[in-house]
């Protein structure tokens, strides 16, 4: 069976990780994690990007060598995925020889079929972007915008990759593949791109410029280009030229960010494949920035907000579930702490966390520990299955189409009507009174609360995979093996013991 396979784009080795690159890594995990649940065998790849001039300008700046300071960036990156619970398979370092291998053959390939040549080039270059620029990548005023930074011009020999004989093409295949960008108005942004023609690819540096990248394989030279070596890893970390590569090819999904679609990911990737013979990925999902203050937060402006401050104080699922909660995928999202702690306090502590609390004390107190079954089913119970039937199916959907945001919504929404219900039940008063219909209520009560309890951390799971099992635990539940039948409304928590009183998500002492 083919996997289901999907990547993050890999970082720039030269720089901490923060919250862009912590968003981008957790939402690729909560599809990877969804689809693993609902039956799909799934091949997470992320890595780092370590070649090119920042790694070997940084490097220099520091006084260590381009590679110490790529093995610096691998444990960080690396802690970065451990510490926020990713479950990738693969973790990619483009120094690594299976990968350079590849891009050398791909190289090889492209020069022998004539689709790589010789010529001066003379233009613009954004170190930052790591990207050749052209007139009209120029604002309004004819200025570089920022995110370019300095922009230097060069003028040199170089090799070049006949990108433009494929243009028409790539016009084509975006017009009539409608599922092949995520959303779908960002494929508008590269046919607006595409109206213009597109230079050749410049895919070479000479080394007397640049030592830190992979030779040439037919002129030693020259470095290849850092785009052209870094979009191969997604072929690479698969195994391209073993039986192993059809098991994964094409990949379902490249997960980036916006600021990387065009020209990389919408045009020279794509252009690079089919020149190579190489089916293409079937879809590109495209996330927003996360901003501070109003800019994307990047390591160039100092606007960075360190992801492991937040897990060390809240915990990785509390940060997985903020960053998902507050993105919608397509769009931009602005960060502040004041929106962190609301969330936290709000969803999690309040309406979470405290109603777990409420559980445990009461049948721990009650019931000696033991979930009572149902004895009763009036509109309040009734009210509140429909309400779960209806939060599943839709929630489902949701995370199906990408909406997570809403998806969690969806989901704190049933856990909000749950502490309703509990509120309208009231069962400590139950708990007083002699009226025998009323102690079928108060068990009843206590069976609804943790059932319903039970199946709202069931759709979490994607989200929040250590809260789900540390409630389900705690519920005495064990895990059925498919998802599905873990979000049946059923009896299996009956008579089960309870754990200790646990608060979930603590509150933390705040510094004013
Ligand atoms: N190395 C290239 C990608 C090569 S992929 C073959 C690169 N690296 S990066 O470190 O600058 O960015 C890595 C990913 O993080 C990109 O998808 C980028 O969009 C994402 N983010 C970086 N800053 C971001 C925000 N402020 N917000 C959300 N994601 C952003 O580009």
């Amino acid at each position: 069976m083919k996997s289901f396979y999907i990547t993050t784009a890999i970082d720039y080795a030269n720089g901490k990780p923060h919250l862009g690159h912590a968003y981008e890594k957790v939402l690729t995990d909560v599809v990877a994690r969804f689809r693993r649940l609902m039956g799909d065998e799934v091949y997470f790849l992320t890595g780092i990007d370590e070649h090119g001039q920042k790694v070997q300008q940084s490097a220099g700046e520091r006084g260590i060598t381009p590679i110490e300071l790529c093995d610096e960036a691998a444990v960080a990156f690396k802690g970065l995925c451990a510490s926020l619970d990713i479950s990738n398979d693969d973790f990619i370092r483009t120094t690594e020889d299976r990968h350079k291998k590849v891009v050398r053959s791909i190289l090889q390939k492209l020069f022998d079929q004539g689709d790589i040549y010789k010529a001066e080039y003379k233009g613009y270059y954004s170190k930052r972007a790591e990207q050749f620029l052209q007139e009209k990548d120029r604002d309004g005023n004819g200025e570089w915008p920022e995110i370019f930074g300095e922009v230097e011009e060069i003028a040199e020999s170089n090799y070049f990759f006949r990108l433009s004989r494929h243009q028409e093409w790539l016009v084509e295949q975006l017009k009539t593949n409608k599922s092949f960008i995520y959303p779908r108005f960002r494929a508008k942004q590269v046919l607006e791109f595409l109206k213009e023609p597109i230079n050749d690819l410049c895919i070479s540096r000479p080394r007397e410029r640049l030592e830190w990248g992979i030779p040439l394989p037919f002129d030693e030279e020259y470095v290849t280009y850092v785009w052209f070596d870094a979009l191969v890893n997604y072929i690479s970390a698969v195994g391209y030229g073993t039986d192993s590569f059809e098991k994964h090819w094409p990949a379902d999904f490249h997960v980036i960010g916006k600021d990387i679609l065009v020209p990389p990911h919408a045009v020279y990737w794509p252009i690079m494949l089919k020149a190579a013979g190489i089916a293409l990925p079937k879809s590109l999902l495209v996330h927003g920035w996360w901003l501070k203050s109003g800019a994307k937060m990047s390591k160039s402006t100092g606007t960075v907000v360190d992801p492991l401050d937040l897990i060390d104080q809240f915990g990785s699922d509390a940060f997985r579930y903020f960053v998902t909660r507050e993105m919608n995928v397509g769009q931009d999202s602005e960060f502040s702490q004041e929106r962190y702690m609301s969330r936290y306090n709000s969803d999690l502590a309040n309406d979470l966390g405290n109603l777990l609390s409420r559980v445990l004390t009461m049948v721990g107190r009650n019931f000696g520990g033991k979930i009572p079954g149902p004895r009763i089913e009036e509109s309040l119970e009734l009210e509140l299955w429909t309400l779960w039937k209806d939060t599943q199916k839709k929630v489902l959907d949701l995370y199906g189409e990408f909406q997570f945001h809403s998806g969690l919504e969806k989901t704190f929404a049933f856990i909000s009507a749950i502490n309703r219900y509990a509120e309208q039940r009231a069962p400590w008063k139950l708990a007083k009174s002699e009226d025998p219909e009323d102690r079928k209520r108060f068990e009843t009560s206590l069976y609804v609360m943790t059932e319903s309890l039970r199946l709202a951390v069931g759709l979490l799971e994607p989200v929040m995979p250590n809260t789900t099992d540390k409630v389900y635990d705690l519920l005495g539940y064990t895990k059925e093996a498919d998802w599905d039948r873990r979000l049946l409304r059923g009896d299996t928590l009956v008579g089960q013991e309870i754990g200790e009183k646990t608060i979930l998500f603590p509150k933390p002492q705040m510094e004013s």
